[in-house]
């Protein structure tokens, strides 16, 4: 098989990764705090190592990750239908990764398939049991129908903050510069936090998160990305600084100023990165 199929073949494990990320994250979030919960956070965050191996692979072999987030099972009114949909998920998943291995020739790329092959075997028994636990201990949907100002500024933080986890993630994977790389990977997993409070804020005060993007910056030169990245920064940082100061809830106005500082952080590591410092971006 040529690298030209290989790459199609990772990129469609890749889409396939990035909703069931997106998905397991919408369960934790909506059941709260408890065991369950922070399991399905821990499985999700290694579908996100996945994601990113197989982004690695993608570059590698020559070829630009995927933005598309594959087909995502979030029907159900009960936590335990849930599972059962991600028992489905996982069972799509081992299926495909088997013929994928088979399909590769490149000994590389059929090590790193099976690697995430038996994750996701693992994954499949998880959900199996959660199954099982929902039912017993009665887990419940804990997100609310509250739509005001409040709850459609904290998902319009939502979609900015999974845009620019989708967006330094991209750049990082294209940009030739390697403080670049870490430093966008760096702010992108604080993009992921940053998310991650938000959506549990909502749930917190009686509303339902909306995990959704919008336009994401595609540029591969170094230098457009940063202007990009600096641009969105700038523009957060203010909306996040003047909701602060509108909301009333005392959390919510620590949680909102304390994400304008990261948000300032960043728009300053990136405008160095681009304007001086010592690993100066010249193309
Ligand atoms: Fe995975
Ligand atoms: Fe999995
Ligand atoms: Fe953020």
């Amino acid at each position: 098989m040529d690298k030209d199929k290989i790459i199609i073949l990772l990129n469609k494990d890749l889409e396939d990764e990035h909703a069931a990320i997106i998905q397991y994250l919408s369960h934790a979030y909506a059941i709260g705090e408890g065991e369950m919960a922070c399991e399905i956070e821990a499985i999700s965050r290694e579908e996100m190592r996945h994601l990113d191996w197989l982004a690695e692979a993608i570059v590698e072999l020559g070829g630009t990750p995927s933005l598309v987030r594959g087909k995502m099972l979030l029907e159900g009114k009960f936590v335990a239908k849930w599972m059962e949909n991600n028992v489905f998920l996982e069972d799509g998943a081992i299926a495909q990764y088997k013929e994928h291995i088979k399909l590769t020739s490149d000994p590389m790329i059929k090590r790193l398939l099976r690697r995430i092959l038996s994750d996701e075997e693992a994954h499949r028994d998880q959900f199996k049991r959660f199954v099982e636990k929902a039912k017993v201990e009665g887990v419940e949907d804990l997100r609310g129908i509250r739509q005001d100002k409040v709850i459609q500024l904290l998902n319009w933080a939502i979609e900015h903050e999974y845009t620019v986890i989708l967006q330094y993630m991209f750049h990082s994977y294209m940009t030739t510069n390697k403080a670049a790389k870490k430093e966008l990977e760096d702010q992108a997993i604080n993009e992921m936090q940053h998310l991650g409070w938000l959506a549990e804020a909502i749930v917190d005060i009686g509303g339902s998160p909306m995990i959704e993007h919008t336009e994401i910056d595609q540029s591969i030169k170094n230098a457009s990305m940063l202007r990009a990245d600096i641009e969105i920064e700038s523009e957060v940082a203010i909306e996040y600084d003047r909701a602060a100061k509108e909301f009333a809830d005392p959390n919510l106005k620590k949680l909102l100023f304390r994400m304008r500082d990261h948000e300032l952080y960043h728009d300053e590591i990136f405008s160095d990165l681009l304007k001086g410092g010592k690993h100066q971006i010249k193309d």
